[in-house]
């Protein structure tokens, strides 16, 4: 008696095991099957695909967890996620790492994910700085050559001038390092060289003469940013200082003081506009004149080799500069110009234009224009390429 029930109950109790693992085992294979991502939210794709490595807190897994020592991003930084484009963003998940000179330990979701699931995932990913303070990176938009942004950079830019002659050449360095989430200061370094002409007017072939020019410092600080409104707008002070040389021409003699303010805005069908409203005030009026100044640019950027590839931003740029006084000339520029990205990660742009002179012509000389442009926050200068 005691046998058979120990003996129907061991039936019962392997009837229910055999179940219980065929329950475990399909829902093993369930498992093993794709995610449905198509109709998650960012946040649960992020979990799911993103999450073993930069951690459900975005601050990224330990280096023991993930078995790599590629430091891992961490997202709630503002002073990274903020500045980082969100197309940038789902490039470098849609692609992998190596789409914008990272590692390969970034995989690529193209395959698993569409683009649409990634950008929630991405949108995700952003929200994880919190702080609304810091401005977007998709508002920092292609530099012109002339019209300052309003984006608060890190950047380092070189940027040369020469006549159609090629007897003046000049040059300029700026330097320009943000502080909190909205300010930058600015050091700018002006340079030239100009053929030397003796005094009966003559250009011997070989003499040249190099000189600095007036160096600046400057603060500039965003008062208002919006990526709904895709707009940003700043205003900024410089302090410029006689440092160059008056007699050559590579100066004023006085210290000016130069306020302005910059406005950037995204427009339909990825073109993009800037504007600069300034003056210039002498410290000492009979060394160089009170000036105002307005800029606009104008430029639309296209990508070749997919929507992630190298990006061209041709702009036009209008320049328009007059004493401040009644009755005076206004003199204007127009300057046509492309802007491309040289290297992989972008970080490093070159610009090339033409400065010509609307008016005045006569006594104004045309003049190529090229920068150099290392957005030095992204990477050293030989990295991403
Ligand atoms: C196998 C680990 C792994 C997974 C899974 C992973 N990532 Fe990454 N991710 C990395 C590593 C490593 C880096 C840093 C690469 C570097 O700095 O070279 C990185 C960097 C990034 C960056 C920063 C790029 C930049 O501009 O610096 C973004 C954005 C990113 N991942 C998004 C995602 C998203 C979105 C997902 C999920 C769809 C994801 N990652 C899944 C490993 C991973």
């Amino acid at each position: 008696m005691k046998t058979k029930v120990g003996f129907t109950r061991i039936i019962i109790l392997s009837a229910l095991l055999t179940a219980g693992i065929s329950i475990m085992l399909s829902a093993g294979t369930n498992a093993l099957e794709e995610p449905q991502y198509e109709n998650m939210a960012g946040k649960e794709i992020f979990l799911l695909a993103c999450a073993n490595c930069h951690g459900p807190d975005g601050k990224g897994q330990p280096q023991s967890r993930v078995g790599f020592d590629v430091p891992l991003p961490d997202f709630t930084d503002c002073d990274f996620t903020s500045r980082e484009p969100a197309p940038d963003f789902v490039s470098v998940a849609h692609q992998g790492g190596p789409v914008r000179g990272f590692e390969q330990l970034m995989p690529a979701f193209g395959n698993v994910l569409s683009i649409e699931e990634i950008t929630r995932a991405v949108k995700y990913v952003k929200a994880f700085c919190t702080d609304s303070n810091w401005p977007d990176g998709e508002l920092n938009l292609p530099r012109a050559i002339f019209t300052e942004k309003a984006y608060p950079e890190d950047e380092a830019v070189l940027t040369f001038g020469a006549n159609e002659d090629f007897d003046n050449i000049s040059g300029e360095f700026v330097y320009e390092q943000r502080f909190g989430s909205r300010n930058q200061i600015e050091i700018v370094i002006p340079f030239g060289w100009s053929e030397m002409t003796v005094p009966n007017g003559v250009k011997p072939a070989t003499d040249w003469t190099s000189n600095l020019g007036d160096l600046a410092v400057g603060v500039k600080r965003t008062l208002f940013h919006s990526l709904d409104k895709g707009s940003i707008f700043s205003a900024a002070a410089e302090v410029i200082m006689p440092t160059g040389d008056e007699a050559q021409g590579f100066g004023k003699g006085t210290f000016v003081f130069e306020p302005f303010l910059s406005y950037g805005q995204i427009l339909p069908a990825d073109f993009f506009l800037h504007s600069q409203l300034g003056a210039e005030f002498p410290a000492q009026g009979d060394k160089a004149e009170t000036e105002a100044f307005f800029r606009l640019a104008l430029g639309r950027t296209f990508t070749t080799g997919g929507w992630w590839g190298r990006a061209w931003s041709p702009m036009i740029e209008l320049l328009a500069s007059g004493e401040l006084e009644s009755g005076s000339n206004i003199f204007w520029d127009i300057v046509p110009q492309i802007q491309v990205t040289l290297n992989t990660r972008q970080h490093i742009m070159f610009n090339i234009g033409v400065r010509i002179p609307g008016n005045f012509s006569s006594s104004r000389d045309i003049q190529v224009m090229a920068y150099l442009l290392w957005d030095w926050f992204d990477g050293g200068f030989l990295e991403g390429w």
